[in-house]
Order: C-alpha cells, then sequence, then structure tokens
C-alpha cells in the first residue's frame, strides 16, 4: 500500500492550490490578453467562463484526487469501476506539468534577469526597452541558461522537502507575501487618475471589441490560469485530509485567482494610463512598456520595478512547483523511487528541453530547432494550451461526469453543496465543460 503520510492542512492546501493557480498566467498573460482584447468584455466573459466552468472543473479536478489519495495514475486506476481500468492512461496527464516547465521555467529566469535591471539599470525609452528584452531573448542563450537553472534548483530544493516542510511552508509564506505586494502596488496606484481609467477599461464592457477569437482566448485562459487538467490540482488534493470540504476549497482558489489577476490587471493598466502607454501591446507588455514607465519615476521606480518583478517571479515559482509535483509523486509512488531521486530525474529532464526551448529562440542556433515555422518554443507551448491542457480538463469531466460513480462524488460534495448547488455543477460537468473543451480544441486547430 502507498500510503501519503505527509497531509496539508486545510490552509495550506488552500494556499498551495491557490499557489499552483497564480502564475505567470494572472500577473503576465492575463494583462497582456486583456489588453489586446480590448478589456471590459473581455474580463466579463472571462469572469463568466471561470465561474460556469473553471470552477466546476477544478473542484472535479480536486474530487478525484482527493478519492483517489494517490498520484494522478493510480487516481484514476483506484476510482474506474471494474472492466474500465485503463482510465489509468488518463494519468498521462501529469506528463503536460514537466512539458509546461520547459518554458515556464525559461520564463521565470527573464523574470529574475529583469529583477537584475531593476537595479542596474531601466530602459528610457521604449526603443531601448526593445533592445534590451530582444537582446535576452534573441541573443543571450548562456544567460537565460544560467537564470533558467536558478528557477529549476528553487523548485527541486521545495521538492526535496515534500508536501509539508517543501510545498505547504513554501506557500504558507509566499501566498500571502504575494497578495501583500500587489495589495501595496494597488494603494499605490489607486492615486493616479489612471486608477479611474483602468477601472473604466477593465469594468465597463464595450462589446463592440468582442471577437470570437477573443471568447476562445478567455476560455483557453480560464483552463491555464486555474491549474486545470494537468494533474497538479489532484495530486496536491491527494495530500488532503478526509472531511476537508473541497467546494469551498475549489470556490477559494477559484477567487483568490481571480482577485489577483484582476489587482494585477489594474496595477499594470492603471501605471500605463498614467504615464501614456497603450494596453494593447502584446506579450511584451511587462518586459517592454513596464519598465520604461517605471524608470520615469526614478530610483522610486527602480524599487516598484523590483518589487513588481519579485511578485512575478514568486507567482511563477510556486505554480512551477505544483507543475512539477505530480511526476514526483508518480515516480515516487508508483515506481517506487526515493523522492531525491524522482526530484533529480524529472528535473534535470526539462531543465535540458529548457536548454533547448533557449536555443529555440536564439539567432544563430534556431535554424536547428524550428519545425516549419514554429520554435520549439511556440510549438511546446502551442501543444500545451491546445491540446494537452483541453485534453486533460475534457478527460476529468468524462471521468468524474460518466465514468465515476455517482454515489461517491455526491459523497465528496453533496453534504457541503446542498442538492441545488449540486445538480448545476454536475450538468456543468457532464455538458458545459465537455463542449467547452470541445468548442476550445476544435477552434485552435483551424488556427
Ligand atoms: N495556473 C498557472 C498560471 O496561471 C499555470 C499552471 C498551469 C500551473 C497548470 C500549474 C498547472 O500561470
Amino acid at each position: 500500500m502507498n500510503q501519503q503520510v505527509a497531509k496539508f492542512s486545510r490552509i495550506g492546501f488552500v494556499l498551495s492550490a491557490t499557489g499552483a493557480a497564480v502564475g505567470l498566467g494572472n500577473i503576465w498573460k492575463f494583462p497582456y490578453i486583456t489588453g489586446v482584447y480590448g478589456g471590459g468584455a473581455f474580463v466579463l466573459v472571462y469572469l463568466v467562463t471561470i465561474l460556469l466552468i473553471g470552477a466546476s472543473l477544478l473542484i472535479a479536478e480536486m474530487v478525484i484526487g482527493k478519492r483517489g489519495q494517490k498520484d494522478c495514475v493510480s487516481s484514476f486506476e483506484e476510482l474506474a469501476p471494474a472492466g474500465k481500468k485503463g482510465w489509468k492512461y488518463a494519468g498521462f496527464m501529469l506528463f503536460t506539468g514537466l512539458v509546461i516547465m520547459t518554458f515556464y521555467s525559461v520564463v521565470i529566469g527573464w523574470i529574475f534577469y529583469y529583477m537584475y535591471i531593476s537595479f542596474t539599470g531601466l530602459p528610457v525609452t521604449i526603443d531601448d526597452a526593445k533592445h534590451i528584452f530582444d537582446n535576452l531573448y534573441a541573443h543571450a542563450p548562456f544567460m537565460q541558461i544560467v537564470f533558467h537553472l536558478l528557477s529549476v534548483v528553487f523548485v527541486a530544493v521545495v521538492l526535496l522537502g515534500g508536501i509539508k516542510k517543501g510545498i505547504e511552508k513554501t506557500n504558507l509564506i509566499l501566498i500571502p507575501f504575494l497578495l501583500f505586494i500587489l495589495l501595496g502596488l494597488l494603494v499605490y496606484a489607486m492615486n493616479f487618475d489612471g486608477f479611474t481609467q483602468a477601472v473604466h477599461f477593465m469594468f465597463a464592457p464595450d462589446f463592440s471589441k468582442l471577437s470570437a477569437e477573443a471568447i476562445i482566448r478567455a476560455v483557453g485562459h480560464s483552463f491555464f490560469t486555474l491549474s486545470i487538467g494537468i494533474g497538479s490540482i489532484m495530486t496536491y488534493a491527494a495530500a488532503l485530509p478526509k472531511h476537508s470540504n473541497l467546494y469551498q476549497a475549489g470556490l477559494m482558489v477559484a477567487f483568490m485567482d481571480t482577485l489577483i489577476a484582476l489587482i494585477a490587471g489594474l496595477v499594470i493598466f492603471s501605471f500605463l494610463f498614467q504615464f501614456g502607454g497603450t494596453p494593447d501591446k502584446g506579450p511584451g507588455l511587462v518586459f517592454v512598456s513596464l519598465p520604461v514607465i517605471f524608470a520615469k519615476l526614478g530610483v522610486m521606480g527602480q524599487g516598484i520595478a523590483l518589487v513588481f518583478f519579485l511578485a512575478m517571479a514568486v507567482a511563477g515559482l510556486t505554480s512551477a512547483i505544483s507543475l512539477v509535483e505530480p511526476s514526483v509523486m508518480y515516480l515516487e509512488d508508483r515506481l517506487k523511487w526515493r523522492r531525491k531521486k524522482a526530484v533529480v530525474w524529472s528535473s534535470l529532464l526539462y531543465f535540458v528541453i529548457g536548454v533547448l526551448v533557449i536555443f529555440s529562440i536564439s539567432d544563430g542556433y534556431k535554424g536547428l530547432l524550428t519545425f516549419g515555422k514554429k520554435s520549439l518554443f511556440d510549438v511546446l507551448e502551442f501543444s500545451v494550451d491546445s491540446f494537452l491542457m483541453p485534453l486533460g480538463g475534457i478527460l476529468i469531466a468524462i471521468f468524474v461526469g460518466y465514468v465515476m460513480k455517482r454515489d461517491i462524488v455526491e459523497g465528496e460534495l453533496l453534504g457541503h453543496m446542498g442538492n441545488a448547488v449540486f445538480k448545476i455543477w454536475y450538468f456543468s460537468i457532464r455538458y458545459i465543460a465537455p463542449l467547452a473543451v470541445l468548442f476550445l480544441a476544435y477552434n485552435a486547430l483551424k488556427v
């Protein structure tokens, strides 16, 4: 018998799952896609998707983990009725975390670099800023490798500590710290006239700006931001004590994740509107537009830049931990590896592929690592967004909605949700969530 001895405390689980959910998706991606897709109407669609589909799937993934009490593969196997044990292959989804880490960790490395230039000198003009970013991205593979390695080592050290002393402890410290920084920045930004504009931009929907593409992006992002479909939440939930309230925990995590994305958006847009930037700059928003604005504020701006990038690094690292833990737990629990060996090999695997990812965007090397028109970086990111995560999501929905016995699912949730909410949730898992995923995958393939 594999017994998961160390259990999360209630708050430890909620903060660790929040740490998993709150990541670069919230502070980097959410603001820039909100900017690109025109603000309010996009935000509204995003909020509705989180509520209707995202939160339901998050709770469903928690149900599998908490009931299974094991690594992903074994949890699926354990809960599948006799004759359907082939469902264990759905546990493949734990592999997605390592795939994500091959580029996620590289981006965390960029953030470390930006913390460093917050000290040494921020770019003063947009051209400077573009130059700095381009230099890092395309011309400094070895520096990127060093920063990527730093992130790999941090994550590995936390994972070595296990659930209690590593994951729970880190999140208990870092998540309140992250909230503290973001609230501080929000209070500071509230003094700007730009803050009113930011509120207007994000919360006054202008439906003429809402394209089909915006809707697809909103649905896709709601999965990514809540960490659905790769077994992270499932693996954390496997270390929950018996009487945990998954309904409450799921809502809390979805709420915190949304709150932090909205705060990050408000802070970033307030700075932009106050100091003459535009919100539609795409992925370069925080790496190109923001540093120039911070530079205008002199020494104070340097401090703000440092704190801002620190918050981003914290958000990224706590997610990174949850991306690797499913593999580690699988190797440890199912294949009986020692934890140390599991951590070392998983880390090594994504570190090495991450190095290839770095070369795939570097001038002088990228020819070797480009497939069609896409760099290895793009190929991996695309396969995660459009294929691996939607597939994981739909498997979870089908498993909880159709394969697991209804009374087991009810036993886990009914007492906390009540009949009416349970019915709505179950309907969402059986019908709305699978359809949303199919819609997503279909459209992703068309692009
Ligand atoms: N939710 C994280 C983010 O918003 C990314 C992530 C995806 C983490 C899947 C774990 C699992 O950045």
